[in-house]
């Protein structure tokens, strides 16, 4: 078999010695919003040579507590979801046929744990460390999640704020809302309907990742916001992002502006705010009357705690991009999906089985730390995970009815072990209209050629036959879960078209659909029996050599692994709480 191979490149070791780092501050003076992100992607790019800045070991006295709590705020602990819903993991993206569970405590509850909860403790000798239902770049879990809930029974006989606290499995309640409040933010909003937002603490990423932590914590929001959706599509609700909502108001709606409340605390960047419904017709509606920032009407209650002693390194470019990243209040995006495949033309059969309870799938998905170098799976298998990332025409493939936009991110395979398919590089465009371009902007040797017998509406192609094992692992920095796995594959962004289109703070928006991309193929990894990595460590450069992509306008966003997983044997895995289920 022919070895597809990187020859222009050497790996050097790597130079995160603190003495090494380029500590500029945030590009001065009259720099536009679009260069400040454009110089933030290059900057914190890895080479071969030198990787993103960054302290360059992790300094145990002042590590963040991945806990933030509001004390003073009152604690609504929610009971623990008897374990075994019988719900079978298709049926989380044929959503009409999930009957929506009402509002109430125990919908809540399970909302929360399928979304964001501890879903296991590890344990090595002395040292224990949770893992949550949505996955995080090194496991420091910058993000942190929100509700706006109306009165709800055993919940707050009031509309309410609330911060969702994974370690309790609890809302802490942030503010009341008084009637006309709610009721003036609501009006426009289906009924029944409530709020969850999403924020991220950049320096419990920053801590150990330096400048490139901005680019983690927005992947970050990008599983989360998969995970809350698909978390919705389990109850029968259904999620949309409000894309049209500022950082300002959104900062206000969940408390993160409140000076008086974080005193020295970190403070958290507002990232996202979205809608969840009981089940509507596709597409959901975005609110008709822009979402307010709150006046009066609203009483705070808690104090956010301190989450490192001490901070002993800033990192300027960090906040820099996220300024160049806030969003303004904009109309809602919308675009066209009449040229997109039908579930019908992406899948072939409708798929109505599978291995899997849907909470057998969010609860137990876990990141592989390694690979067996082995397990192969089907052609089958392989191009129904595809089949998973890519909208449908009608709307409705979850998680991709929750955001407006069509496709940025394409995807660019390194095929290992599918039966019946020759190992290589390969391409799925997810928009098909992207074929031509990607098509002028990779390799023009690439031989382009559809997979035979694949379903018709799967833009997927044969780029270059060979062994691309040792490219794959190469290209993720050094990692073997890269090569050892099925498949692995990079997510390759368009990336200045976007900015164009919709402005810097579309940055995010790229990580956000990566992210997603990612949610997807963890959950479909789980069903398939396998596992799968997210790997935020990539040489960028290298990356888009391998795939001949020489313009910039072009980037890779994320890179992911699948495939047969090597448990650790040292671990033992304990439960997420200690407190019994609901009856
Ligand atoms: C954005 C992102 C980037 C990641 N990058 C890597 C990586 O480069 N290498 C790796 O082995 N794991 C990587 N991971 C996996 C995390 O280490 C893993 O999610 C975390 O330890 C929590 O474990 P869990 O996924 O089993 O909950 C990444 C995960 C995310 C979400």
């Amino acid at each position: 078999m022919t070895k597809i191979a990187m020859t222009s490149h050497r790996l050097s070791p790597l130079s995160g010695a603190p003495g090494s780092l380029e500590r500029a501050g945030p590009p001065a003076g009259d720099t536009s919003a679009e260069e400040v992100v454009v110089a933030y992607h290059e900057r914190t790019k890895h080479h071969f040579h030198r990787y993103a800045a960054a302290l360059g070991y992790l300094d145990w006295a002042t590590q963040p507590d991945p806990f933030r709590r509001y004390a003073g705020a009152d604690l609504v602990r929610l009971p623990l979801p008897k374990a075994g819903r019988p719900l079978p993991y298709w049926q989380l993206y044929a959503n009409a046929s999930v009957p929506p569970m009402p509002l109430s405590l125990a919908s809540v509850s399970l909302f929360f744990r399928y979304a964001l909860s501890l879903t296991a403790w590890k344990q090595a000798g002395d040292t224990r460390w949770p893992l949550r239902a949505n996955p995080s770049s090194g496991n420091l879990h910058p993000t942190e999640g929100y509700a706006l809930l109306p009165a709800v029974d055993q919940i707050g006989a009031t509309a309410a704020v609330y911060h969702y606290a994974p370690r309790e499995h609890a809302l802490e309640r942030r503010a009341v809302l008084n009637a006309t409040r709610w009721t003036g933010l609501t009006e426009s909003l289906p009924e029944g309907s409530f709020l969850v937002g999403l924020s991220s603490v950049q320096w419990r990423e920053a801590w150990k990742y330096g400048e490139r932590a901005f680019r983690y914590c927005q992947h970050d929001v990008g599983h989360a916001l998969a995970s809350l959706s698909i978390a919705a599509a389990a109850l029968g609700w259904r999620l949309v992002l409000q894309d049209s909502v500022s950082d300002g108001t959104l900062s206000s709606l969940l408390g993160l502006d409140r000076d008086e409340d974080f005193a020295a605390a970190e403070r958290e960047e507002a990232e996202l705010l979205a809608l969840i419904s009981p089940n509507l017709p596709a597409p959901l509606p975005t609110g008709s009357k822009p979402l307010t920032a709150h006046g009066g009407g609203v009483l705070w209650q808690g104090r956010a705690n301190t989450l490192s002693p001490k901070h002993s390194v800033e990192w300027p470019v960090i906040d820099a991009v996220a300024q160049a990243t806030r969003r303004c209040e904009s109309s809602p995006i919308k675009e066209d999906f009449s040229g997109f495949p039908s579930a019908d033309a992406l899948f072939g059969t409708p798929i109505r089985q599978g291995l899997l309870t849907a909470e057998t799938a969010i609860l137990d998905r876990r990141s592989a730390v390694a690979m067996d170098g082995a397990t192969a799976i089907s052609r089958a298998t392989f191009l129904r995970m595809l089949a998973r990332l890519i909208p449908t025409q009608e709307r409705r493939a979850m998680p991709w009815d929750a955001i407006p936009w069509r496709p940025r991110i394409h995807i660019g395979l390194f095929v290992h072990r599918v039966d019946g398919l020759a190992p290589g590089i390969y391409a799925l465009a997810r928009d098909p209209d992207k074929v031509d371009i990607l098509k002028r902007v990779m390799h023009s040797e690439f031989c382009w050629q559809r997979v035979p017998d694949c379903p018709p509406g799967l833009p997927l192609y044969l780029l270059r036959e060979g062994d691309c094992r040792a490219l794959a692992i190469t290209v993720s920095c050094g990692q073997d879960i890269a090569g050892d796995g099925a498949f692995s594959l990079a997510m390759i962004a368009d990336y200045r078209d976007s900015l164009a289109t919709y402005g810097s703070g579309f940055y995010r928006n790229l990580f956000w659909e990566a992210g997603m991309v990612g949610q997807l193929l963890y959950l479909e990894a789980e069903e398939a029996g396998i596992r799968a990595t997210g790997i935020g460590c990539y040489f960028d450069d290298p990356v888009h050599a391998a795939f001949g992509i020489v313009s910039r306008e072009w980037q890779s966003f994320y890179h992911f692994t699948v495939g047969g997983p090597v448990e650790d044997s040292r671990l033992t895995t304990l439960p997420a709480y200690d407190f019994k289920e609901e009856p």
